[in-house]
């Protein structure tokens, strides 16, 4: 089992570049076998998410080719259209494929996801929108079996903006005769991009990044050639791993305004932050402010996915902090690791109370889930002796090379 190692206490200097957004190209994978013609992605990262997805649409049949960090896929000849379970339980995103097989084939069987370190993360709301568009849709034996044959457009409300209900609803829109309506629907960037792609297949969907959503269906799509839009979560942690080492670093070709809600905190606890048209730059030679209160909150809220991160900046920020997680119900896993790096900290449900500590002291911790363990690299790169992360997989799912590129700025980090 791998593990990295991090000696703490280097000020991170110099120049970070994000890559394609994890949750942006898992939607577009996702949306690719909507067409019978070449879909070409660029700038794709080879993080395991991504290629569990690809293993998933090869699975059904597509044909997956790399050139570099650019995929083609051809998915005229997919045959299947049940999601092997094993993928199901393995990778959330892959329920996104259930509304484009059902667009396609007009039917599709899924094993129900397993739950996540993060909370239960139902589907009610995907299947809610399906039936919606009149999809019968029978739970048996642990699986989902939907038949879309006489599926056709029509009006759905979500109770929650959820992303994925959003993508998946939409997905399963694109070829059905008539008019599909998404009310309260995500207002993510990554919907606005998967908006983008599917219009350049020849889809009219129109609305995305507002929470009306309308999709007229088409008899078929054509070609698409798209580049995802950057990961917002990866350049919000780079930024806060500037912030956290009282370094100076510049995050290139990120979307600033993706990232306004953190920015937006940032500014009042370091010395400077500065945004450009595609980047950010921060500094913190001088003490870290403690930010009062975080409410994590629908896009444009403060983001769900930058939560475990900003708890361990607020570890060690003069002051005190209150984080609140509205979106999951159990996103806290990182917090009895960061006790064990000396960090101050009380939860009681959904609300973290955050005291800023002197410093952190290096301890051997374990990653429970993606941005919980994010945060764990975060707390090592500033706290004072060696951290040693383990269970680091759940890392390498949404961050490309992270190791290699914090070491490119001057942490002392080596994965064994
Ligand atoms: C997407 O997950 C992202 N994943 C998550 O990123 C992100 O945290 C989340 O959106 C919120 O922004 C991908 O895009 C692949 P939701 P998703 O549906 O679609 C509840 C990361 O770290 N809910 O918006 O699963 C759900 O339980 C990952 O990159 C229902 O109740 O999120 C949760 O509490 C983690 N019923 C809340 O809504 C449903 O049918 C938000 O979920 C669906 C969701």
């Amino acid at each position: 089992m791998e593990k990295l190692i991090i000696d703490g206490g280097v000020k991170l200097s110099g120049e970070l570049e994000v890559y394609s957004a994890k949750n942006c190209v898992l939607a577009l994978l996702a949306a690719s076998v909507l067409t019978e013609k070449n879909v070409v992605i660029h700038n794709c990262p080879k993080i395991t998410d991504v290629l569990n997805m690809i293993k998933i649409l090869e699975s059904l049949g597509s044909v997956v080719i790399w050139h570099g960090d650019t995929i083609v896929i051809d998915s005229s000849n997919i045959s299947r259209f049940e999601i092997p379970s094993n993928y199901a339980k393995e990778i959330r995103s892959s329920l996104f494929l259930m509304g484009s097989l059902l667009s396609r084939f007009k039917k599709t069987k899924a094993a129900f996801p397993g739950g996540c370190d993060i909370g239960i993360r139902p589907i009610d709301l995907h299947l809610k929108g399906f039936r919606a568009l009149n999809v019968t849709v029978k739970e048996e034996g642990g699986h989902i079996i939907c038949n879309g044959q006489h599926a056709r457009g029509g009006r759905i409300h979500l109770d929650f903006p959820s992303v994925g209900a959003t993508e998946n609803i939409m997905l399963a829109a694109i070829l059905l005769k008539g008019k599909t309506t998404i009310t309260n629907a995500a207002k993510e960037p990554e919907v606005v991009a998967l908006q983008d792609f599917l219009n350049a297949m020849g889809a009219k969907v129109k609305g995305a990044g507002t929470d009306q959503i309308e999709i007229d269906g088409v008899k078929k799509l054509g070609a698409v050639e798209f580049t995802p839009i950057p990961d917002r979560i990866v350049a919000g942690t780079y930024l806060i791993a500037g912030a956290i080492t009282h370094g100076e670093l510049l995050i290139k070709n990120c979307c600033p305004k993706h990232l306004e809600a953190l920015t937006d905190k940032l500014k009042n606890a370091v010395s400077k932050i500065a945004v450009f048209e595609k980047d950010i730059y921060i500094k913190a030679d001088g003490d870290l402010i403690s930010v009062p209160l975080t409410e994590t909150q629908p896009y444009p809220g403060f983001p769900t996915d930058l939560q475990a991160q900003t708890l361990a900046l607020q570890t060690v920020s003069k002051g005190s902090g209150i984080i609140v997680e509205n979106i999951f119900e159990t996103r806290y896993k990182h917090v009895a690791e960061l006790t064990k790096m000396g960090a101050n900290i009380v939860v009681k449900d959904k609300i973290a109370l955050v005291r800023g500590v002197k410093n952190l002291h290096g301890a051997e911790v374990t990653a429970h889930d993606l941005r919980g363990g994010a945060a764990l690299v975060l707390a090592g790169l500033c706290a004072v002796g060696r951290t040693e992360i383990s269970d680091i997989k759940h890392i390498d799912r949404g961050y490309l090379n992270f190791d290699m590129a914090l070491r490119s700025v001057g942490a002392k980090i080596e994965r064994i």
